[in-house]
């Protein structure tokens, strides 16, 4: 049988892609790997994995804006020049969930994925990190 790893090293996707078809479609990661295998071989397969990750990137937003924003604004605790890795972040949101900060369980991956590619380390202009 096929270990989750070895899907992705033969289809060509990163994690961070199989993560978005994941939170996009709401499966899980096997079936997402399988999903973004058949994408990647169709036309238009890249520019579907493309849009899914700016909208994961997108409703991670939206939770930033409904959740982290009622206690760090720019004058108050700005989290705007913080730039930490994934992980980094992950334990921030760990710890502000224990603080009291209401994130719904499922919102956490897309918040991490917008929080890395826009708050990421200096330098690791990780993915679009524009926008
Ligand atoms: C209930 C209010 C509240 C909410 C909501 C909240 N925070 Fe915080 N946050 C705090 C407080 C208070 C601190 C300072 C705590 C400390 O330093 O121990 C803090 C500190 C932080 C820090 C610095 C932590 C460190 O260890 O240096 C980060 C990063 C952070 N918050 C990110 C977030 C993110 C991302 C969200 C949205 C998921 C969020 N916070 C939501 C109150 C909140």
């Amino acid at each position: 049988m096929l270990r989750f790893e070895d899907c992705l090293a033969l289809c060509g996707l990163t994690e961070d892609e199989v993560q978005a078809i994941a939170q996009h479609e709401h499966v899980p990661e096997i079936a997402a790997v399988e999903f973004g295998n058949y994408l990647v071989q169709t036309p238009d397969g890249e520019l579907l994995i493309n849009a899914m990750i700016r909208d994961d990137i997108d409703e991670g937003a939206k939770t930033y804006k409904e959740v982290c924003t009622q206690c760090h604004t720019a004058k108050v605790r700005p989290l705007d020049k913080k730039q930490l890795t994934k992980e980094q972040w992950r334990q921030a949101v760990a710890k502000m969930v224990d603080l009291g900060a209401e994130v719904p369980k499922d919102k956490i991956p897309a918040l991490l994925d917008y929080l890395a590619s826009t708050h990421g380390p200096a330098g690791a202009a990780g993915g679009d990190g524009k926008k």
